[in-house]
């Protein structure tokens, strides 16, 4: 056997998928992905959605003001597609320089998701655009389909709109957003490097058990949501076995601790405090903290054809509690997951 690791040096990673929210969400946000995470693709689902690269450029300033003195954490912007984003936009996410991305949310897929696309034909033009410009999709890859059922949506979208999208436009580069199960990481893996998956670290860490411990735990629950052990373990074999398409993406998505707690709970789990010592767990357990690198530092740079981040971080095997909650708005509370809890590893700045 050998020794365990206790300390992992590694280049800053970056969060290819977070959620910050608006205006005094962001005081609370920006500064946790910040000291985790080098940079971050922000999703747009905000009420109302950004649509549009103004709209992108002025969110980014609002989280550009609410980083800590001293930061040079640099938000990657997204747009969200509508049925009619329009080429000329994607021209002029491309020509920004500072909006990355492009996300498709199924309507009703997910929070505020209701303007999303309707009808994948729509947004052909857009999606023609993006392919000639090198513009990637993010897709949220889940059908809406009340008939199907909860657990079934993601692999129904892989043979329903993303295969066909994936044929229909080759030249198209696509995220598969927050894979959750076995079906997803294979298809990934067949797609070649032109598909690239992001893999969340509570779906690294949970099944879908998780949920109804004892009693049904809100703070759990996500979308897509958690999944059987054997989807579970795929994941963790994807995000370890060093293929380049599958990154680190945490989903952190904060929503108030009473609209969590609630007859109908909000859909997100808060990780973004904690979501490098919560990685480590996942690799830890799977004895791969040696991928944990690639996975969290180099692989998604590579997709999006960006330079890796210079500066070093650490993850010490020293136990470190997670808050039992942050002040959030409106005089509630903002609850991490494992709130409370000891973690095996701690996060520094080396
Ligand atoms: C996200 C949110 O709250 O914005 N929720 C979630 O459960 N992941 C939306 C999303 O990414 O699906
Ligand atoms: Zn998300």
């Amino acid at each position: 056997m050998t020794a365990a690791i206790n300390e992992l040096i590694l280049r800053q990673p970056d969060d290819w998928h977070i959620h910050l929210r608006d205006d005094v969400a962001l005081a609370v946000t920006v500064p946790h992905v910040a000291h985790q995470f080098a940079r971050a693709i922000i999703m747009p689902n905000l009420r109302p959605p950004v649509t549009t690269v103004a709209a992108a450029q002025a969110y980014r300033d609002r989280i550009l003001a609410a980083r800590p003195a001293g930061s040079d954490f640099d938000p990657l912007m997204t747009l969200y597609l509508t049925d009619t984003t329009s080429p000329e936009e994607i021209v002029k996410a491309k020509a920004s320089g500072f909006v990355k991305a492009v996300k498709l949310y199924p309507a009703g897929a997910t929070t505020n998701s209701d303007a999303g696309v309707s009808a994948i034909e729509k947004t052909y033009p857009a999606l023609a655009e993006m392919a000639a410009q090198g513009v990637p999709l993010l897709v949220h890859g889940e059908v809406t389909d009340p008939a199907v059922d909860l657990f079934d949506r993601e692999a129904a979208f892989i043979e329903q709109v993303l295969k066909p999208l994936l044929n229909k436009f080759p030249d198209l580069r696509v995220v598969f957003e927050h894979i959750t199960t076995a079906e997803a990481a294979a298809f990934v893996r067949s797609a070649g490097d032109r598909v690239g998956a992001t893999i969340t670290a509570h779906h690294l860490l949970y099944n879908r058990n998780a949920i109804f411990q004892g009693g049904v735990r809100p703070h759990y629950y996500c979308l897509p949501v958690l999944k059987r052990e054997r989807h579970r373990e795929a994941l963790v074999e994807a995000a370890t076995s060093g293929a380049k398409q599958f990154f680190l993406g945490t989903d952190s998505a904060p929503h108030a601790k009473l609209t969590k707690e609630a007859a109908c709970g909000c859909a997100g789990c808060y990780t973004a405090g904690e979501a490098l010592q919560m990685y480590a767990m996942a690799f830890d357990a799977a004895g791969a903290l040696d991928s944990l690198e690639g996975f969290a530092s180099l692989h998604g740079p590579a997709f999006y054809g960006l330079p890796v981040n210079e500066r070093k971080v650490v993850l010490r095997r020293v136990p470190s509690t997670v808050p039992t909650g942050y002040p959030y708005i409106n005089g509630d509370t903002l609850v991490p997951l494992e709130g409370g809890n000891t973690l095996p590893w701690s996060f520094a700045h080396v």
